[in-house]
């Protein structure tokens, strides 16, 4: 008989947090992204994305190429403190913020590599509402810490009850195996060695000899050690016995590594651990993080006005924050993800730390402020993290904007191709659409993606008859396989040969995902500050062209742009 608890008709809820709206899955569009050249700075073989729009298509977007791909997901979304900001409107009713966060903590996951780390910035607000969602996305048994972060160095004397001085950081894995890399050591941690005996091996600190196990858990443990100053007998505490095997002991004795006081009599033996040993090791992160050793809002508010004086943005974080993060997160050559970039500070450092980095970010200021910083860095900007870690300049980034959607209903409600689709954006986003990676053949004008080496995707608004079949077929080799996405054809041609199917536009596409919709951002509830040229309305029906921009003032450093706009 089970004498466990039980309520009847209980046994198949679980513990979780509900919201209104819960369970609602958006069908997302795969959107592809657009490059917008005259934006795209630096070296254009640099693989670092800046993307303007909302971080969900965003994050869909980039999923077909970067899942599993991520080291490390760094994100400060808005904490639905309740209070507007100058750059975004921060007050979602609870629900709202929930599930516009699980929504992206989903693609997310699918995002991160099987190593890979997310890293979430939040206050008390919603800190353990977060924690809850976390813990169920991404399993309770990844969640890794959540460090506080002394944001503040001084307290706010006009505050009512206390002065809030941290900040959270919540820490998950992808897998339990997940380790972050050390830390390089501080002077501080250094500072506590000294070599008050001149040993030869270099300044120590002396540690416990006991550990916290009794003598009925470790009796092994318990054994005599002889001080060698005073001849003197002494035994652990039975409570405590001692942390080395009587073997272990005795090689540590023949090593010098046995400490018993400055007088050489103290009643119990300590061990000298050197820093020479450990400083290249590095250490092992702790759960506070001080703002001597990060920084606080009032750095990052400083580095601001270096950047930008006159329109500082106002809810940055310090770039040693996103330092120390990326340090035990990534190694050089690691992807670093950002869907909420604000003033581009992620970016900004992971750049300057060697690592590739995509950044997201809906407001205009990813042009007016993540653009204008980047450019700067790659040119060499000397604020933040630059001196302690050489930067010096290079590299580069491209700027996208996600396509307006793929379909839109006409005046009489029907489906149509959204008419700013030129061929090559289309072609590009049906390889999407059906799972195939858009590379166009350069010799081969069906060949325009593939799913695998053998079936291919091929997409025209041309009237496709029986005859471009079979000519098309005559040129495909044994094994091959074609998907043929067209807006018009000749009957006969569905089945006309086994290995080409042919699918009519927007059909086929109209019960996939949910079309015409640009701003899954909640818009209604946060006003944020856009660009009307990028709002994709109904009306227009021109081929799409990115919005005209003026040239960006370049540093002298900067190689050439690249004037080619690319698809993603
Ligand atoms: C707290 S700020 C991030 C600050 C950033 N860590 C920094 O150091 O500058 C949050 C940012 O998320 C952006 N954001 C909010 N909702 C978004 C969405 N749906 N898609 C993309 N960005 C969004 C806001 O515009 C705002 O710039």
């Amino acid at each position: 008989m089970d004498h466990r608890m039980s309520i009847p008709g209980e046994k198949h809820r679980k513990l979780e947090l509900t919201w209104v709206g819960k369970g609602q899955e958006h069908r997302l569009e795969p959107r592809i992204l657009i490059e917008d050249p005259e934006l795209s700075y630096g070296d254009d073989k640099a693989e670092n994305l800046l993307i303007q729009g909302d971080n969900l298509l965003a994050l869909k977007a980039l999923e077909q190429d970067f899942s599993g791909k991520i080291k490390c997901v760094y994100i400060d979304p808005p904490y639905n403190t309740g209070s507007a900001f100058e750059h975004y409107d921060d007050g979602l009713e609870h629900s709202l913020w929930l599930d516009l966060i699980a929504q992206r903590l989903k693609i997310i996951k699918n995002l991160l590599a099987a190593d890979g780390s997310l890293w979430i910035s939040i206050d008390d607000n919603e800190c353990h509402y977060l924690k809850v969602l976390c813990d169920e996305i991404f399993g309770r048994a990844n969640f890794v810490a959540n460090v506080v972060w002394e944001k503040k160095y001084a307290a706010s004397n006009d505050a009512l009850q206390f002065s809030v001085s941290h900040d959270y950081i919540l820490v998950y894995s992808k897998q339990q195996s997940w380790r972050p890399n050390k830390l390089p050591r501080s002077q501080k941690s250094d500072s506590a060695y000294k070599n008050p005996d001149n040993d030869i091996r270099g300044p120590w600190q002396s540690d416990n000899y006991t550990c916290n196990k009794s003598i009925t858990e470790r009796p092994n443990l318990y054994y005599p050690i002889v001080n060698p100053n005073n001849g003197e007998v002494i035994y652990p505490k039975k409570t405590a016995v001692w942390r080395y095997s009587q073997e272990t002991h005795l090689d540590h004795q023949r090593k010098g590594l046995i400490y018993w006081g400055a007088s050489g009599n103290n009643s119990v033996p300590r061990f000298k651990r050197f820093l020479s040993e450990v400083s290249e090791k590095g250490s092992i992160p702790e759960t506070i993080w001080n703002w001597e050793e990060v920084g606080h809002n009032q750095d990052a508010k400083r580095e601001q006005l270096q950047l930008n004086s006159e329109t500082p943005f106002t809810t940055p974080k310090p770039e040693r924050l996103l330092e120390r993060i990326i340090t035990l997160a990534t190694n050089p050559g690691d992807w670093v993800l950002d869907s909420f970039l604000g003033s581009g500070t992620t970016a900004a450092v992971a750049h300057k730390m060697g690592r590739r980095w995509i950044g997201v970010e809906l407001g205009e200021h990813a042009r007016t402020h993540c653009q204008a910083r980047l450019r700067k860095v790659v040119s060499g900007e000397q604020g933040g993290i630059s001196k302690s870690v050489g930067w010096r300049g290079g590299g580069g980034f491209r700027f996208y904007r996600l396509a307006p959607s793929l379909l839109r209903q006409d005046d009489r409600g029907l489906w149509v191709i959204e008419p700013r689709y030129n061929a090559e954006m289309l072609a590009a986003a049906m390889a999407k659409q059906a799972g195939f990676r858009y590379a166009p053949d350069p010799e081969v004008f069906w060949k325009q993606g593939k799913s695998s080496e053998k079936d291919h995707i091929y997409t025209t608004t041309e009237y496709l008859t029986g005859e471009m079949l079979d000519r098309i077929r005559e040129q495909m080799s044994e094994g091959e396989s074609l998907l043929v996405a067209c807006t018009r054809f000749e009957s006969g041609c569905e089945g006309r040969h086994a290995n080409i199917s042919v699918k009519k536009i927007p059909q086929m596409l109209i019960d996939k995902c949910e079309f015409g919709r640009d701003d899954y951002s909640l818009k209604n509830v946060i006003d944020m500050p856009r660009d009307p040229s990028l709002d994709w309305g109904q009306q227009e029906v021109e081929p799409w062209v990115a919005p005209e921009e003026p040239e960006p003032a370049k540093a002298p450093e900067a190689k050439p742009q690249n004037p080619q706009r690319s698809l993603f």
